[in-house]
């Protein structure tokens, strides 16, 4: 089964992006078609970008780059969960992203944003450097308007019969192995 790393990106506390990123985990159990890791960005603490050599050179030396790299290595494809914060996606996600270099190329991303507008500014900046690694994108991304007004009692996020049916989408292609999705 094909791994789908499902990158949280807010590190803030009280932040909601964690239960958007549930909401995502949930559907792809659900589903069973994929393993999930779950790489929360303010559980991984990364430092700021420390690595003495670019990351093009593949010269990775520090402890948790090379944890970082194995576990981005191991992932077949990404969904990435994220807010907008001042018109574009948060410094920990650029940080995260920064880190490495090969383990992200060729591989295919979706994008989950969320903020208080239906337009998302985000998506397109988040876009253009995945774009910069080398990622291959999802045919859809998916912008979840005021999550905060879509939560049950429980805090669970209900998701419109319209981001449910994305979602699925977005899943679909993201489940797929590498020779299914070139053969698709
Ligand atoms: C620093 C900062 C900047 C923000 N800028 C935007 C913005 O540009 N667009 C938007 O829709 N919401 C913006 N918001 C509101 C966020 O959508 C809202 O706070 C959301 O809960 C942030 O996600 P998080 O709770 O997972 O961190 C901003 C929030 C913060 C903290």
């Amino acid at each position: 089964m094909p791994t789908l790393m499902v990158i949280v990106a807010s590190t803030r506390q009280a932040r909601i992006g964690r239960t958007v990123a549930d909401w995502v985990v949930a559907t792809a159990h659900q589903r069973g078609d994929v393993e999930i890791d779950v790489a929360d960005l303010q559980e991984l603490d990364l430092p700021f970008f420390d690595e003495a050599h670019p990351p093009m050179m593949g010269k990775y030396e520090l402890p948790h780059t090379l944890a970082w790299a194995e576990r981005v290595a191991a992932a077949d494809a990404f969904l990435i969960v994220s807010p907008e914060y001042n018109g574009s996606f948060p410094g920990s996600l650029k940080n995260a992203l920064d880190f490495l270099k090969a383990e992200w190329k060729g591989k295919l991303a979706g994008i989950v944003g969320y903020g208080a507008y239906p337009e998302s500014r985000m998506i397109g900046q988040l876009g253009f450097v995945l774009g910069n690694l080398g990622l291959e994108r999802t045919s859809i991304d998916l912008q979840v308007e005021t999550p905060w007004s879509l939560l049950a009692e429980d805090g669970a996020l209900v998701a419109t019969p319209e981001l449910a049916a994305e979602l699925q989408t977005m899943l679909d292609e993201l489940s797929l192995r590498e020779d299914e999705r070139v053969a698709a």
